[in-house]
């Protein structure tokens, strides 16, 4: 018999969860204003928010923080660091951050101008922060199938390189780079191919634009590359993170997803005249270059953290406990962004909650119909972080409205995964008796989705 599929782990250290009534949860989430966000996490039973920063360390991580060296300048755990990048990535100029968005903040302190414009295949929200916070434009070049939910293709976080070459044409002189976000976050974690990265790499070079990666889960599209590329398979997961780095010019990390530690980021790149350029704002904003926000201790848990998540079977643990969460999910009919994604499950909430109306926001209702069911806590990835369009201040209605079903490194086991697949079938099983959605009572001026207040319709 073949022995079945297991992690490639065994669990040193646990940490108890409690589950809570319904009555508690209808009383904790009207205090929260119907955001999840706002909930105390000590009234969430299964916690899949996000996969940044919530990670179970290594028994090898923890025991690199005891080596950490907390020097102010020079600290040989920035070197630790700095030199297993440049192993994996191949470049050479690194400035820690303390996480993603703080490396955004630092590069793009830099490079981005008003009136900027700067294309990529799905900005995260924190990136097209701070780039329209910079009165600047973000422009998605996606795929068209991406927005399509039910094709099942390997690559639906590629970029339209028509879509791009357009931008690049229209804006000439007004692009200071292109960001190609592995794995796409945006539109349910879907990976892109190295053909695509190479393709997109050499169009920007064409016209004279370098290609920031923003690399969160660069691991994670790696594996994607190996399992479903041709010409691949027999490559090592570092082969072909050497590669997808070859062809760009730098990289933003939020080391708090692939890096397998709780914080951290950092820019790397080969341009040096970036790096001057940036490591002007890095001592301002985040702090000396050799610490840039992270400790020593967190530094050589990120170096212990990038090898060993590089390993073939740690990353394959992962992305198998996303895929058993999906063939549940199938199992029960429940819709979502087909493939399942790296990271999570994006559940195609307009497809589920379809009497409600995108006015009442289908996703962030369906995101909190689950909380109230059984204390799971996802994330909307809707038409609230969708935000408004900074000139005409209107709704963005135009992309897909997710609930994401996000999960953790190494926390959470399969029978976790059976918890939520039966707690959104029940929802699933009774939507037609949710007729009402949400109201936004309060908004924040920029990336509302994190405190955004909301009125529930109809109660
Ligand atoms: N880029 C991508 C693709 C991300 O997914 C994130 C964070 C960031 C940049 C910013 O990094 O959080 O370290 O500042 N994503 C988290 C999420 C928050 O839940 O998807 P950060």
């Amino acid at each position: 018999m073949e022995l079945p599929f297991a992690e490639a782990w065994k669990i040193k250290m646990v940490e108890p969860i409690k589950k809570s009534t319904r009555e508690q949860r209808e009383k904790w989430l009207e205090e929260a204003h119907q955001n999840i966000f706002m909930l105390k996490s000590d009234y969430v039973y299964i916690d899949l928010l996000t996969d940044s920063g919530t990670g179970a360390m290594s028994d090898r991580q923890w025991s690199a923080m005891m080596m950490g060296d907390e020097s102010y300048g020079g600290a040989r755990s920035f070197y630790h660091m700095k030199d297993t990048i440049t192993e994996i990535t191949g470049f050479d100029y690194v400035i820690p951050t303390h996480q993603g968005r703080a490396a955004e903040n630092v590069l793009f302190s830099y490079l981005v101008k008003p009136g900027m414009v700067v294309p990529g295949n799905a900005h995260f929200d924190t990136t097209k922060g701070h780039i329209e916070s910079r009165k600047a434009f973000a422009i998605d070049v996606t795929v068209p199938e991406a927005y399509d939910t039910q094709l099942e293709v390997p690559f639906k976080g590629n970029v339209s390189l028509e879509k791009l070459e357009k931008v690049l044409q229209e804006n000439k002189g007004k692009v200071p780079f292109m960001v190609l976000t592995v794995t796409n976050n945006t539109v349910g974690g879907q990976p892109v191919s190295m053909k695509n990265i190479r393709e997109t790499c050499e169009l920007c070079h064409k016209y004279g634009v370098p290609v920031n990666i923003d690399s969160a889960r660069f691991i994670e599209n790696a594996y994607f590359i190996k399992t479903r590329e041709e010409g691949y398979a027999d490559k090592t997961l570092r082969e072909i993170c050497k590669e997808m780095f070859s062809y760009a010019d730098c990289m933003t990390m939020s080391a708090k997803k692939d890096g397998l530690v709780n914080m951290g980021g950092f820019i790397a790149t080969n341009k040096k005249e970036w790096y001057e350029g940036a490591k002007l704002f890095c001592i301002p904003f985040e702090g000396f270059l050799t610490y840039g926000g992270m400790n020593g201790r967190d530094m050589d848990a990120l170096a212990v953290g990038l090898k060993e998540n590089i390993e073939f079977e740690m990353v394959e643990t992962r992305i198998k406990q996303v895929q058993y969460l999906a063939a549940k999910l199938d199992e029960y009919g429940i819709p979502y962004q087909r493939p399942a994604g790296g990271h999570a499950i994006f559940v195609d909430a307009d497809k589920i909650l379809t009497q409600i109306p995108k006015e009442e926001f289908p996703a962030q209702t369906l995101t909190c119909e689950l909380y109230l069911e059984a204390g799971i806590r996802a994330c909307e990835i809707g038409y609230v972080l969708a935000d408004r369009d900074p000139v005409t201040r209107e709704n963005r209605f135009g992309g897909n409205d997710f609930v994401r079903l996000c999960i953790p490194r190494r926390v959470y086991t399969n029978n976790h995964m059976d918890v939520i697949a039966a707690a959104l079938k029940n929802v699933y099983d009774r939507r037609n008796t949710i007729t009402r959605g949400l109201e936004i009572t309060w908004e924040a001026e920029l990336m509302r989705h994190f405190t955004c207040q909301f009125k529930r319709l109809g109660k």
